[in-house]
C-alpha cells in the first residue's frame, strides 16, 4: 500500500515537493497556513514561477488536495513533511520558530492516532534540533515514544531555485536521517518510488543528517570560493588564466569539475545562510570556523572586484553601462543575497557618473538604474556591456551589433 503523505508549508520548496510526490502517484494533501494561498491553488493556480511547476501542478492535480487545516493534513496522511521556514538570526543560527508551531499543533494530534505516523522534518535545521527540541516536544504532547510509536526523520533536500523539480526527481543522494528503522525504510521506499533515476539512500541516525546537510552545501561554496580566490590572485599575474586552471583542477577526480569555476560567487536563499549557520555550529563545538569563515570572506569581496573592473572599463570606453541579470542564478525572480544585484548597488553607489540599465528576464529590484523589458533595450548603444547572471542567451552574440562602436564586453563566468 502506498503511503499517504501531507506536505505541510507549500512554498517554493514545499508546493515543488507536493507536485513530485503527486506525480508518482501518491495520495497528497497540502497544508499551508495562508488561507487565501490555499484557495488559490485549490482553483489551480500557480502561484509563483518555477521551471516545470505549473505544468507539473495541472498533471497532477487528482492526486492532490489542499487545506489550511493542519488536522485535516495530518489525519489524511501517514508520512507528514515539515517544509516551512527556517529564518536565519543575526547570529546566524536557524530559527526553529515555525517549526516548533507546527509541532505543538502536531503533537496533540500524534496523542489521539493509533496509527504509525512520521514526522519528517525537510527544513534546513540546526544539528541538534531533532533529538534535543522537537522530540522531546513531540514525546511531551503526545505522550508516546519516538522510535516506538511514531517515526521522527530529518530529510532535506539538495535543490536549486529554478530547477528544483528536475533536481528533486534526480538527486545524487537521497539524505535520510531517521529515528527508527521503520521510519527509514518507509521513506525510502517512498524516494525509489518517486525518483526518475536511482540515487544513493544515504541513511543515518539524525545528527548525523543535519551535519551532513549543511557540510554538503558548505563544500560546494568552499570549492566555488577556492575557484574565485584562484581567480582574484590570477588578475594580477600575467598570463594566468583561473578558468584554464579551474578546467585543469577539474579533470582531477578528487577534485571534480563541478563549483570549480570562476564565476560572480554564491547567493540566493540557501547558500550564504548555510555557511553562516555553519560557522555558528562550528563555534558552538569550539571547533576552527576559519576555513568556512573564509569562504564567506572571499564570496563578499567579489562584488567591490567586479563592480571596480566594470568602472576601470567605463573610464576606459564610456559610462553607458548595460548590466544583464540581477537574479542571484538563472531561472529565478528571486534576487536574496544575489552577487548580481550586490554589484550593480556597488556601482550605482561608488560610481554615480555612471549610467546603468539592467535587464533580467525573470528578476526585477529597484535600485539607481533603469530596467529595461527587453535584452535589446539594455545593451543599445551601451559602452559596456556585463553579463553577471549566466543566461545562455547572454552568451549569445546577436546582441552584439547593438552596443556603442568600440563598446567591451565583460563576461565574468569565462
Ligand atoms: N527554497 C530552497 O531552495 C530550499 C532548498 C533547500 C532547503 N530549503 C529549506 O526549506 C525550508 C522552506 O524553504 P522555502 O524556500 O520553501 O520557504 P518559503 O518561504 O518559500 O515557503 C514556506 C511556506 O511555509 C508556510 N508556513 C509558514 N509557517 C507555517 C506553518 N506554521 N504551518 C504551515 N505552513 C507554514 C508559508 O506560508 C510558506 O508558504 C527552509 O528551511 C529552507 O531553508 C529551501
Amino acid at each position: 500500500m502506498k503511503e499517504t503523505l501531507s506536505i505541510i508549508g507549500l512554498g517554493k520548496l514545499g508546493l515543488c515537493t507536493a507536485a513530485c510526490f503527486a506525480k508518482a502517484g501518491f495520495a497528497v494533501i497540502g497544508m499551508d497556513l495562508r488561507t487565501e494561498y490555499v484557495e488559490d491553488l485549490n482553483a489551480g493556480k500557480t502561484p509563483f514561477f518555477e521551471t516545470g511547476l505549473q505544468c507539473l501542478l495541472a498533471q497532477t492535480r487528482e492526486n492532490m488536495t489542499f487545506t489550511p487545516s493542519l488536522a485535516e493534513a495530518f489525519y489524511n496522511s501517514t508520512v507528514s513533511f515539515i517544509i516551512v521556514p527556517t529564518p536565519s538570526r543575526r547570529d546566524g543560527a536557524f530559527s526553529n520558530e515555525h517549526i516548533l508551531s507546527v509541532l505543538q499543533q502536531m503533537g496533540p494530534l500524534l496523542a489521539e492516532k493509533k496509527p504509525f505516523h512520521i514526522v519528517n522534518v525537510v527544513s534546513t535545521v540546526m544539528p541538534g534540533s531533532c533529538q534535543e527540541v522537537f522530540i522531546p516536544l513531540l514525546e511531551k504532547l503526545s505522550r508516546k515514544t519516538a522510535g516506538k510509536d511514531f517515526g521522527v526523520a530529518y530529510n532535506p533536500e539538495f535543490i536549486a531555485i529554478g530547477s528544483v523539480i528536475e533536481n528533486f526527481l534526480n538527486p545524487d543522494l537521497v539524505l535520510i536521517g531517521e529515528s527508527d528503522k521503520r521510519t527509514g525504510d518507509i521513506l525510502e521506499e517512498i524516494y525509489k518510488n518517486t525518483c526518475g533515476n536511482q540515487p544513493h539512500m544515504a541513511r543515518s541516525n539524525l545528527i548525523n543528517a543535519e551535519i551532513t546537510k549543511l557540510a554538503i552545501n558548505c563544500y560546494c561554496t568552499m570549492k566555488i570560493s577556492f575557484a574565485n580566490n584562484l581567480a582574484a590572485i590570477c588578475d594580477n599575474v600575467s598570463g594566468a588564466n583561473a578558468a584554464k586552471i579551474c578546467q585543469m583542477l577539474g579533470y582531477d577526480s578528487r577534485i571534480g569539475p563541478k563549483y570549480i569555476n570562476p564565476g560572480l560567487g554564491f547567493g540566493g536563499p540557501c547558500f550564504p545562510r548555510d555557511n553562516e549557520a555553519f560557522i555558528k555550529f562550528i563555534e558552538q563545538q569550539n571547533g576552527l570556523a576559519g576555513l568556512q569563515q573564509a569562504v564567506v570572506q572571499i564570496n563578499n569581496a567579489q562584488p567591490k572586484r567586479f563592480a571596480e573592473k566594470i568602472a576601470r572599463a567605463a573610464e576606459k570606453h564610456g559610462p553607458k553601462i548595460a548590466l544583464l541579470g540581477l537574479a542571484y542564478k538563472p531561472g529565478t525572480y528571486l534576487t536574496e543575497r544575489s552577487q548580481a544585484l550586490d554589484i550593480a548597488n556597488h556601482l550605482a553607489n561608488h560610481y554615480p557618473q555612471l549610467r546603468l540599465k539592467v535587464y533580467d528576464p525573470l528578476a526585477r529590484a529597484d535600485g539607481l538604474w533603469q530596467q529595461t523589458d527587453t535584452l535589446e533595450d539594455c545593451v543599445t548603444e551601451a559602452n559596456v556591456a556585463v553579463i553577471l547572471t549566466p543566461y545562455p542567451e547572454f552568451f549569445e552574440t546577436h546582441w552584439h551589433p547593438l552596443l556603442h562602436a568600440g563598446a567591451a564586453i565583460i563576461n565574468f563566468w569565462s
